[in-house]
């Protein structure tokens, strides 16, 4: 393999240990204990894992969460009353609603009643407004994480080209305008491309970073990729795997072994951008935390 492998779990690590010793000193000279609540509804299998990693990942680091965890029959008004409760509960700094919600309920609303000051998901218009614009504000965790293992594994964005496959709210449009903001670590020239593009391994081969946040499983293939880009691979797909235990493995949205031949660096799944969101949303809370109490920087 010709790759470098941007190794997501040990910079995650890096990170969670300095926001380990921030969150110590909030809570020896401030009394500060930064607090995340996750809402979880109905028995998505991915979500329950997701959101018990979330959970885990708090208590490691000494953040407080709790869980209100909800039946998929749940009506839309009894949830908005609890983040509505959870908005006006002092000991929470980030409220996250674990997606997708069941079809009866109208995600946008949910979103909409969580305080933009506790949005630490970064997914309500205000905060999206301001990302757009450049302003500070809760950066959606999964795009943030992925600049951020850009940035730690020393890639120059500045002036390079940029390919987004995927125009999701959460990943896709986010992650192509925090690229592109006029800053240092940034200043790239963004290509979003998705379902409809015309000719993708056209535009994907002039990608010096490409981004792969499809949700199709090993769709980036070697074909794709310029000779010595750099690959993140945003996927995580479930595929039926008789020979493991579980009967299913995960991938990403990149052909790893082929591409790995063929880029400079390239994340892996798991071990990537997985840990990364993660990590983000640690930090997004202790962030809450300290700017409730006045705390910049
Ligand atoms: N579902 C998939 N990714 C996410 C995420 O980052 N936040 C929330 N709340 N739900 C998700």
């Amino acid at each position: 393999m010709k790759a470098a492998i941007i190794d997501g779990k040990k910079i995650a690590e890096t990170i969670r240990g300095e926001l380990a010793e921030e969150i110590e000193d909030l809570k020896s000279k401030r009394n500060i204990i930064p607090g995340l609540a996750v809402v979880l509804v109905g028995e998505n299998p991915a979500s329950q894992v997701y959101v018990r990693m979330k959970n885990k990942a708090c208590h490691d680091i000494g953040i407080y969460s709790e869980q209100q965890t909800y039946p998929a029959d749940v009506s839309e008004e009894e949830l908005l009353n609890k983040v509505k409760e959870l908005n006006a509960d002092d000991k929470i700094h980030g409220i996250l609603v674990q997606l997708p919600l069941p079809k009866h309920i109208n995600e946008f609303k949910v979103i909409n009643t969580i305080l933009p000051e506790k949005d630490v998901d970064g997914f309500h218009p205000v905060n999206i407004g301001k990302l757009m614009i450049g302003e500070d504000c809760f950066k959606p965790c999964t795009p943030y994480g992925v600049h951020k293992l850009l940035i730690h594994s020393g890639v120059d964005l500045n002036g390079s080209h940029v390919v987004v496959v995927g125009r999701s709210n959460i990943v896709g449009k986010p992650v192509a305008n925090m690229l592109l903001q006029k800053e240092k670590d940034a200043n790239a020239t963004v290509t979003v491309c998705h379902s409809r593009t015309r000719d993708l391994p056209a535009v994907t081969r002039q990608a010096d970073v490409l981004i792969a946040a499809i949700g199709r499983p090993e769709m980036i293939t070697a074909d794709m990729v310029k000779e010595g880009a750099v690959v993140i691979d945003v996927g995580v797909n479930r595929v039926d795997d008789p020979s493991s235990e579980k009967g299913y493995k995960l991938v990403g949205d990149v052909k790893f072994d082929e591409v790995a031949e063929k880029c400079r660096a390239i994340t892996p799944v798991p071990g990537g951008v997985g840990p990364m969101t993660i990590t983000m949303l640690l930090y997004n809370t202790v962030q809450s935390a300290k700017k409730k109490a006045g705390i910049t920087g």
